[in-house]
């Protein structure tokens, strides 16, 4: 039986991240065990000590996730050995249309759904038999808010956390019953180099140590959506299910128009 409120193993990916350096340091005490991959070494060391400073004990993998067969070959092993009781993939990436309204490089694109789908879904799947076997096991996603509503500046990106919104509900109504956790996780605005390369307006901008705690929160209830923070969760569900006509110029007038920049 999982338990959703003392996991003693944590795997994340994107661990060299804003969001996922402050789950790790979240999670980080004695008698639990974190596992942290990322490609940036130097930052994957830093925050591994940081980690073991408050009594976790922690290894790192560099991996990059663009990688799919390494990264399966990876999480089937841990898994065998020393199975994880909460996985959390965070890696993500973005891009973004042109000042000119130009596409988005059609290579970041691509390069883009391999980060935030392609090695989600590649990671995921690799890891669920063990999980389903041991009847054991929680799975966190990060997707976005920006899944509800397709914005104007980022429209790789909002496709892709889409995906993952609809990708972590299925495997949550799959999985559940078999005493496997899937919650999917739709971040704000989270002050994140990311976060700080997206154009727009970035209302209710919040720090990654505070969003760590909402999400640590959210898993221990085994929710199967925690979304963040709330005044923007509600605007942009209510977009989400507005005819177009009317969910087009609201977006607008909140600086997410086509020239709102
Ligand atoms: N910040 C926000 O406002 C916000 C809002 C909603 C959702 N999110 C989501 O939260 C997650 C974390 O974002 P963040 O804000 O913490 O961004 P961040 O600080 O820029 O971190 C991005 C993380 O993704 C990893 N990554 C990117 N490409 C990779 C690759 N090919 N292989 C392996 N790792 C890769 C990076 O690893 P290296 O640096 O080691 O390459 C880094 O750990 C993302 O999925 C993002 O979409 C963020």
């Amino acid at each position: 039986m999982t338990d959703y409120k003392n996991p003693k193993h944590i795997v994340i990916t994107g661990a060299t991240g804003e969001i996922g350096g402050a789950l790790a340091l979240e999670y980080a005490a004695p008698s639990v065990r974190l596992t942290l991959t990322g490609r940036n070494e130097a930052r994957l060391r830093e925050i591994s000590e940081l980690c073991r400073k408050k009594g976790a004990e922690v290894s790192f993998k560099i991996i990059d996730v663009h990688d799919t067969e390494l990264l399966r070959c990876w999480i089937r092993d841990l898994m065998a050995q020393d199975p994880a009781d909460l996985l959390i993939s965070g890696a993500g990436q973005n891009t973004q249309i042109g000042e000119d309204l130009s596409m988005e490089p059609y290579g970041d694109a691509v390069s883009l759904v391999k980060t935030n789908l392609l090695a989600n879904l590649a990671l995921i799947d690799a890891a669920v038999p063990e999980m389903r076997r041991r009847k054991s096991g929680q799975i966190a996603i990060i997707a976005s808010l920006a899944a509800y509503y397709g914005l104007v500046y980022t429209p790789t990106y909002c496709a892709t956390k889409a995906a993952l919104k609809s990708y972590g509900t299925s495997l949550r109504t799959l999985l559940d019953p078999e005493g496997v956790g899937v919650s999917v996780i739709f971040p704000g605005y989270v002050d994140s180099p990311m976060c700080r390369a997206m154009p727009g307006p970035k209302p209710f901008l919040m720090k990654a140590d505070r969003a760590a705690r909402i999400i640590r929160k959210g898993l221990s209830k085994n929710r199967a959506r925690i979304s963040f923070p709330f005044p923007l969760n509600l605007g942009i569900w209510f977009l989400s299910i507005f005819p177009y006509w009317l969910a087009n110029p609201l977006a607008r007038i909140f600086g997410y128009g086509r020239n709102g920049r």
